[in-house]
């Protein structure tokens, strides 16, 4: 992130933008890390609750109901309170949640404390991005968004560490009986560091012009952008806001439904071409390939790295090369690497390195491209008076299909086998870069506002050609 800081010839006041926006990616790092840690901890559970298998299942998915649910309640709340308020209550449900799965004496008490935290996760899962997106600079508004997935992969990678770290500190009484709960409880130190950083950083200034407070606006784009810029800026803001009303039905007329579209199939795009089969059972796909357990926990610590990796890069060419470049490039090569993962399976050449070697290689595809710019396409595509309500939407949608994805997963692998499972990922792959390439508009460098504008011209474009007809 250093070039970021050091970028002040161009009037813009990076090292602000960049240490806020570090700050709200925190909230990325506990996405990562509450949806990662679930991994090492449910075999010690299962022995310690005596749990069945669909209680097994529970165990994971019960955060992702939770993350629904914050989802779903993050556009009203944070269109009405603000988002630094929400964030706040985010990083409080974080705390909550990690000390409440770590002490339970029952199993519905953990179920209880996970959904807690999980409801926090959908609040910060939508309004890190979109506070993001919200305070930075239009050149540098992807790298500083897609910084958010970074911490959130970070998060990941972290917690196969922390895992593997505390389960081999005890024996396996201890995991039993404790080393579970230090897995989760761990989660309330990143928790409360989120809690405290929340109040130094500013309320989001396009939030504030439309409360009709622009006073208050101003001095935090002065500080971004300098003093006249950010004049100009809140001009332009509040001329987003213009006439039209700031109801959610106007996501159904023309041109803003194209927006809608665009943000929710590709959240659920993002999903269902099977990242989050890989990220919550790798150890179980490559057993499959015959590799022992321990082989197996290290290619999984492999796919959190090349995750990490990638995803560096994609914060150096998200605001080159373009968004659309980026999906288009790495779901082209998703869809390669799901094939012959299937055929790999389906024809039984898994006892070499070939499904290792093109796991990763779908998940760098992942890293690079759907991974952060789903993400950061979902926070600049909707207009500002809306912003908040239309993003929550998408986001709901894509923790929907996650959920989906992580439950029918294994009954997939089961009844279909490995083969054809990843046939259908690599066929969603596929989809995803039709649609890319037929719909989806380049944002890379454009303001909100001007993205807005494009929304409308597609409208105006709409009922020229009707007249025309
Ligand atoms: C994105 C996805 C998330 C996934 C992660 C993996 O953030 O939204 O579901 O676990 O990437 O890196």
């Amino acid at each position: 992130m250093e070039s970021t800081i050091q970028t002040p010839k161009d009037g813009v006041s990076m090292k602000f933008v960049t240490l806020v926006s570090i700050v709200a990616a925190l909230g990325g790092l506990l996405f990562g890390f509450d949806t990662a840690v679930v991994s090492g901890a449910v075999g010690f559970m299962e022995e310690k609750f005596t749990l069945s298998e669909v209680q097994v299942g529970w165990a994971v998915s019960c955060l992702i109901v939770g993350c629904i649910v914050g989802a779903a309640m993050s556009g009203v709340a944070s269109d009405r309170f603000g988002r630094k308020k929400v964030l706040i209550a985010a990083a409080l449900l974080f705390v909550i949640g990690s000390i409440g799965s770590a002490i339970p004496g029952t199993f519905t008490g953990y179920v209880i404390a996970r959904m807690i935290g999980g409801i926090g996760i959908g609040f910060t899962s939508t309004l890190c991005p979109l506070y993001n997106a919200e305070i930075a600079p239009a050149k540098y508004r992807g790298r500083l968004v897609a910084f958010n997935q970074f911490a959130t992969v970070t998060g990941i990678f972290l917690t196969y560490f922390i895992n593997s770290g505390i389960a081999n500190y005890g024996d396996h009484a201890w995991d039993i009986e404790n080393g579970w709960r230090w897995m989760f409880g761990v989660g309330a130190v990143p928790g409360l560091l989120f809690l405290v950083l929340l109040f130094f950083v500013p309320e989001s200034p396009r939030w504030l012009i439309k409360q009709g407070r622009p006073a208050e606006a101003l001095p935090i784009l002065v500080r971004i952008h300098g003093e006249e810029l950010a004049k100009q800026e809140v001009l332009d803001i509040k001329a987003s806001f213009g006439q039209e009303s700031s109801s959610l039905r106007q996501l159904f007329n023309p041109g803003l439904r194209l927006a809608l579209i665009v943000g929710v199939v590709l959240a659920v795009l993002q999903q269902v071409t099977g990242i989050n089969a890989v990220m919550y059972y790798a150890p179980e796909i490559f057993k499959e390939t015959g590799a022992g357990t321990n082989a197996s926990l290290y290619q999984t610590i492999l796919v959190g790295f090349i995750n990490f990796i990638f995803t560096i890069l994609s914060l150096w060419l998200i605001d080159k090369v373009g968004r659309k470049a980026l999906l288009l490039v790495g779901s082209a090569s998703m869809t390669v690497c799901l094939l012959v993962i299937g055929i790999a399976f389906q024809t039984g050449h898994t006892s070499g390195p070939l499904v290792l070697i093109f796991v990763l290689l779908y998940v760098a595809s992942f890293a690079v491209s759907l991974g952060p710019v789903v993400w950061v396409i979902l926070s600049e595509i909707f207009p500002n008076r809306i912003r908040g309500r239309a993003t929550a939407i998408a986001s709901m949608a894509l923790w929907a299909a996650d959920y989906v994805v992580s439950q029918s997963f294994p009954p997939m692998l089961n009844s279909f086998g490995a083969g054809p499972t990843f046939y259908v990922f690599g066929i969603m792959s596929l989809i995803t870069l039709l649609f890319t390439w037929r719909v989806v508009p380049e944002t890379k460098g454009k303001s909100l506002e001007q993205i807005e504008a494009l929304w409308t011209q597609n409208k105006n474009k709409g009922s020229d050609n009707k007249n025309a007809a």
